[in-house]
């Protein structure tokens, strides 16, 4: 299908994650439409093999370059490790981008400090995470802290700090020292749990100064940079877009609960 301004821009995440960069998108292109694919049917991706994350994920793009987009952001840090290489070769024309933990703009703050990384199982062990801290970790200390499981309490609207404090109790606070300075945020879905853990690292480690980073944004300029390279944003009306969300989930419920997360207050 011949690409055109007119058309909508694709989002694809495991679930409801990538709408944390979606938000970031529709602020910076309000006048876009926008086409959203969640597999909350086939959620978490992030202990999955990796060949079956990259089947999920081509399915997934298929499906949208089906409904026919002029551009894709995989906004899933797990899905772009596994597949965005593949991806870029099967759609060389098509503007793409993916998510990777935001290590970058991490060591470019920071003062010293220990750097953790929070991401899933998936996409600490794969290659591309190793270069990231090859690339750019060098000379910091920059610890990896893998969440398994913690994308389920975003997908069912979990919110409730008392459960989250016994996961992060379990699974953060081991890696919690003086010395921690920053917390990537390295899958699409904690954005959405950034109160929670700025709340439990006050009321448990008493620390009111570590600064929670995460890549949405950044992905979402290169994304409207790549667009704008290859001529494919909108002309400039004055006329707000749309988003139109799709879930794989039987769940009847997960399109609202999307609408609700995207709308959701920021901090
Ligand atoms: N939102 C995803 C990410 O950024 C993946 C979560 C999952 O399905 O495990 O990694």
């Amino acid at each position: 299908m011949k690409l055109n301004a007119n058309m909508p821009i694709g989002f694809m995440d495991s679930g409801l994650g990538g709408l944390s960069v979606l938000r970031e998108a529709v602020k910076l292109m309000p006048e876009e439409n926008f086409l959203y694919f969640g597999d909350s049917a086939n959620v978490p991706y992030g202990n999955k093999p990796r060949e079956e994350i990259r089947r999920l994920t081509f399915r997934v793009v298929d499906k949208l370059m089906e409904e026919g987009i002029k551009g894709l952001a995989i906004a899933c840090n797990t899905a772009t490790s596994a597949a965005v290489k593949d991806l870029r070769i099967m759609y060389p024309d098509l503007p793409l981008v993916g998510i990777e933990p935001a290590i970058k703009p991490a060591i470019e703050q920071s003062k010293g400090g220990q750097i953790l990384v929070m991401a899933t199982p998936m996409t600490i062990k794969q290659e591309k995470f190793r270069h990231l801290l090859e690339t750019y970790g060098e000379g910091h200390e920059v610890v990896s802290v893998p969440c398994d499981g913690l994308v389920s309490f975003v997908e069912n609207s979990m919110f409730d700090q008392e459960l989250l404090n016994v996961y992060f109790k379990k699974h953060l606070s081991p890696f919690i020292s003086d010395r921690t300075e920053s917390i990537v945020l390295g899958c699409t879905h904690y954005p959405f749990l950034k109160s929670n853990i700025l709340e439990f690292l006050k009321e448990r480690h008493d620390r009111d100064d570590i600064v929670l980073i995460d890549g949405s944004y950044g992905t979402a300029r290169e994304l409207k940079r790549r667009l704008k390279e290859k001529n494919l944003l909108k002309k400039e009306t004055g006329t707000l877009g749309h988003v139109e969300i799709l879930n794989s989930s039987s769940d009847s419920e997960m399109v609202e609960k999307s609408y609700a997360l995207l709308n959701m207050p920021e901090i």
